[in-house]
């Protein structure tokens, strides 16, 4: 089965997402890790959306679209999950005619429901390796050495939409843009809204049940 994870900033879309490719073996698509990664490398695309990824903004539907597309093409049968793509209405009407051509489908829309004050504890505590992008919170779940991935001994630091000042204009972005795809889904009649509160593992069963 494929679906979408949507839901506000720090819903722990990623961190789920992680549990689904280790545990049921799935393809993990997510828009900001690909952002970030062409970042890292400095390709054009990279230095493209880092303005808006430093900003909290969206990085524009054409290009976000086209980067998703080419990844959509090259999927190898196997199930995957979409995070953090379509953000707004005009990239999930994109979605659909980009699975329509390529003959996929996503059964289920699977929103995170997590409320705003946690969202920004979880973010302003979050850090993340800089090597290998494996995701730390510096109370909840804080490498075994500070700075240091127990992953693969990258350095652990902040990402730079995490400050504070970013942290809610991200959650504003989502609000005006994201948020109405619960409807949108709900209309499709795919939607299964999620209790994103509590521990990780209560967390992944309650979306292996909305997979079920
Ligand atoms: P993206 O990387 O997608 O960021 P996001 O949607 O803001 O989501 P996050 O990665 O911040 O949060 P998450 O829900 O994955 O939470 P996580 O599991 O890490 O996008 C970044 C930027 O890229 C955007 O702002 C935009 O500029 C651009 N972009 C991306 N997609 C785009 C698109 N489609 N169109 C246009 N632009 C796009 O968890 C967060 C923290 O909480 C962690 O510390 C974690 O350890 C902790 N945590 C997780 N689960 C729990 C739990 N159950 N209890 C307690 N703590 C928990």
């Amino acid at each position: 089965m494929n679906i979408l994870l949507f839901g506000p900033p720090g819903a722990g879309k990623g961190t789920q997402s992680e549990l689904l490719k280790s545990q049921l073996k799935m393809t993990h698509i997510s828009t900001g890790d690909l952002f970030r990664y062409a970042l890292k490398n400095q390709t054009p695309l990279g230095i493209e959306a880092k303005k808006y990824l430093d900003a909290g903004q969206l990085v524009p539907d054409s290009v976000t679209i086209d980067m998703v597309r080419d990844v959509l093409g090259r999927i190898d049968g196997n199930s995957f999950i979409l995070d953090g793509f379509p953000r707004n209405i005009a990239q999930a009407d994109s979605l659909e005619e980009m699975l329509k051509v390529l003959g996929l489908k996503v059964e289920k829309a699977i929103f995170v429901a997590v409320p705003p004050n946690e969202l920004v504890e979880r973010l302003s505590g979050r850090r993340v390796c800089e090597k290998c992008g494996a995701t730390y919170h510096i109370s909840a779940m804080p490498p075994r050495v500070e700075g240091v991935c127990d992953r693969c001994g990258g350095k652990v630091i902040q990402r730079s939409d995490d400050r504070r000042e970013v942290i809610e204009d991200r959650i504003k972005v989502y609000e005006q843009n994201t948020r109405p795809l619960k409807d949108y889904y709900r209309e499709k009649g795919r939607l299964v809204e999620v209790d994103g509160r509590g521990e990780t593992e209560e967390v992944f069963l309650r979306i292996k049940k909305a997979m079920a």
